[in-house]
């Protein structure tokens, strides 16, 4: 196969980068994640971008696709995650790099706000980790590189609350965009690992179209 583009959408914590890490091992694709492109760059990055993420708002489109569209022409088979995330971003990625797959987790926003409070990361490679549900071996530090763990500013619970309220109104007419493409693959529940198999079968059968 030549190409393989897949996107994954769902609302902030609701395991976007853990399914991902799950789907680019197990069918080795390149993991491009908005937010982590956007952390690594850190404070290179315009103070008006540094606002609008740690307030939990979007960043400007001309800006994040700046950031997002370079990598998307460095790899052949790729999942994007965190873009799109308005119609506008949904017609330009599908204008200019059209998707095989979108996976959307419909995880309920209850869940997520408890999540986020424990997450910790690892910025320079994306790796993902929970106090609770899925501790590093050694409190704060990176299970492979040995270097401390961040948690993430917009994480506190105001801020996620805005991340949640920005993603609602701005999801629908990107959902019904994919679904109207006949690329939407919904998953409903609240762990990562119970989605996971459905999501395996799914990717697997889209890569061998
Ligand atoms: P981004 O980094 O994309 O954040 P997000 O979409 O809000 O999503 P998160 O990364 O918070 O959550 P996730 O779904 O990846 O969950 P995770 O797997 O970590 O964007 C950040 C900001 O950048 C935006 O607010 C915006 O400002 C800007 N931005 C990015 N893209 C943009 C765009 N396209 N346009 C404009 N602006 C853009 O899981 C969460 C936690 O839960 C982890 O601790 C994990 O270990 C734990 N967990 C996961 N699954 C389970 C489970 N089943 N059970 C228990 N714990 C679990
Ligand atoms: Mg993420």
């Amino acid at each position: 196969m030549k190409f393989f583009r897949a996107v994954i959408v769902g609302p902030p914590g609701s395991g976007k980068g853990t399914i991902s890490s799950m789907i680019t091992e197990t069918f080795g694709l390149k993991h491009i994640s908005s937010g982590d492109l956007l952390r690594r760059f850190g404070a290179s990055q315009s103070p008006s971008v540094q606002l609008a993420m740690k307030q939990g708002k979007l960043v400007p489109n001309e800006m994040i696709e700046d950031v997002v569209f370079p990598e998307l022409r460095r790899h052949t088979h790729w999942l994007l995650d965190g873009f799109p995330r308005t119609f506008m971003q949904a017609k330009s990625l599908m204008r200019q790099h059209p998707v095989d797959v979108v996976v959307n987790l419909n995880v309920p926003d209850e869940t997520i706000v408890n999540r986020l409070h424990g997450r910790w990361i690892h910025i320079a490679s994306g790796r993902i980790y929970h106090s609770l549900f899925n501790p590093p071996k050694v409190a704060g530090v990176d299970d492979v590189s040995g270097e401390p763990l961040e948690q993430r500013s917009d994480d506190q619970p105001t801020v996620v609350q805005r991340r949640l309220d920005t993603y609602h109104k701005e999801i629908y007419p990107v959902l019904e965009f994919f679904k109207g493409l006949n690329l939407l693959k919904i998953y409903t529940g609240t762990e990562s690992k119970a989605l996971w198999p459905e999501i395996q079968k799914d990717i697997k059968h889209f890569m061998e179209k």
